[in-house]
């Protein structure tokens, strides 16, 4: 079997590759998989709409949403730092949710074109 000659530039910079990619995503641990998050996110549609595009004029659409940004406001729900408006709504809705649940969601919505999913 050849040996295994990797390119001079992965070589060189190997290190610093590995820590660019390691600070360019931080959710790369446990990354969220939207076809779990499909699943797990069954029962949001009702007030988010099925395709990501709420129905109602008082609920926010989350279709093509930042992943990054539906994370954080859902752990921030969660955790009952993300309060006032219809807050406590949403508090209810992600007790039962863990931090990769929310992972799941938050691909499964930001995968979704802005104009909806078909
Ligand atoms: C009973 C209706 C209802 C259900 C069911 C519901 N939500 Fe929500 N959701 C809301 C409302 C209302 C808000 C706005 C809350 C506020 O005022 O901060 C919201 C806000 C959010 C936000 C923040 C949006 C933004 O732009 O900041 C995310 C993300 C979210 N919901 C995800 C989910 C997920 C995922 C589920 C299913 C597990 C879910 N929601 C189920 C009503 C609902």
């Amino acid at each position: 079997m050849p040996p295994i000659t990797l390119p001079p530039i992965v070589t060189r910079n190997g290190p610093w590759l590995l820590a660019l990619g390691l600070l360019a995503s931080p959710f790369s641990a446990m990354a969220g998989d939207p076809e779990a998050g499909q699943e797990k996110a069954r029962t949001c549609g009702a007030c988010h709409g099925a395709n990501g595009i709420a129905p109602i004029d008082r609920y926010p659409s989350l279709a093509g949403q930042n992943e990054g940004y539906l994370v954080l406001s859902m752990l921030a729900y969660k955790n009952g730092n993300r309060r006032g408006g219809q807050a406590t709504v949403m508090h209810g809705q992600m007790s039962n949710f863990n931090t990769q649940d929310i992972k799941d969601m938050a691909a499964y919505y930001a995968a979704m074109p802005r104009t909806g999913a078909e």
